[in-house]
């Protein structure tokens, strides 16, 4: 009996060895990860998305004032904001129906970039139009703090601003490209962060101009 072949391993959908930049402690920037196929189908999964769970305007909780920027989710968990406050649920405030999965894109790239044993719970779709911004936060709603935040770009570059822990430390901004994966972990996994502004005609994937933001999470702790 001939032996078989052995399976040849499916190409990873990182360059493995590519370092990322570490901008901070556990703060690894990614640039360039995606290609322009490889944005272009991950824009398409989330077009579908947005189609089953439509973009809903968050508030903030205190005030009631609307967010300029535009969200979705996809995942067993969403995040949402309104007057009762900041909080994941399983299902769309204005339809209550469940999130649409995940897409298979998505999930590869948190096996590839993550380092984390367990699958994201949620993935928060935030759409920029020119003008939205999203002002310095922790992403701290989250049970389980030992798993990172990983963020993908796409469309219009954003003038990132990442600092630490402390609300009034030092920050640096950064300009997050279309393609780019950006991921809060370990020591910057609390890191305060958030988006100065869109820089218009950036890029030519959106046809309607402006940015979409994808972040992975684990929310319940193992
Ligand atoms: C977020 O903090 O939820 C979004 C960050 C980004 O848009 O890059
Ligand atoms: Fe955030």
């Amino acid at each position: 009996m001939p032996v078989p072949a052995s399976p040849v391993p499916p190409a990873p959908a990182a360059p493995l060895g590519v370092a990322p930049l570490e901008v901070a402690p556990g703060a690894l920037w990614y640039r360039e990860a995606l290609d322009r196929a490889a944005q272009a189908a991950l824009l398409a999964d989330i077009r579908a998305v947005i189609a089953a769970a439509p973009l809903f305007v968050p508030t903030m909780p205190r005030t009631a004032r609307p967010f300029s920027v535009r969200m979705s989710n996809c995942g067993p968990l969403g995040w949402v904001s309104d007057t009762s406050g900041y909080r994941y649920q399983p299902f769309h405030p204005d339809t209550r129906l469940p999130w649409p999965p995940i897409p298979p894109a998505l999930m590869a790239l948190w096996a590839t970039y993550a380092a984390c044993p367990v699958p994201p719970e949620a993935c928060l779709v935030n759409v920029y139009a020119a003008d939205a911004r999203m002002s310095l936060h922790q992403d701290r709603d989250e049970a389980d703090l030992t798993a990172p935040v990983l963020s993908v770009s796409l469309g219009d570059t954003a003038l990132f601003r990442i600092g630490s822990d402390d609300r009034r430390g030092a920050t640096r901004s950064l300009k997050l490209a279309s393609g780019d994966i950006f991921l809060l972990s370990g020591p910057s996994r609390l890191a305060f962060h958030g988006v100065d502004r869109i820089l218009g005609g950036t890029s030519t994937l959106l046809p309607e101009g402006g940015r979409i933001n994808l972040t992975l999470r684990r929310v319940t702790a193992a």
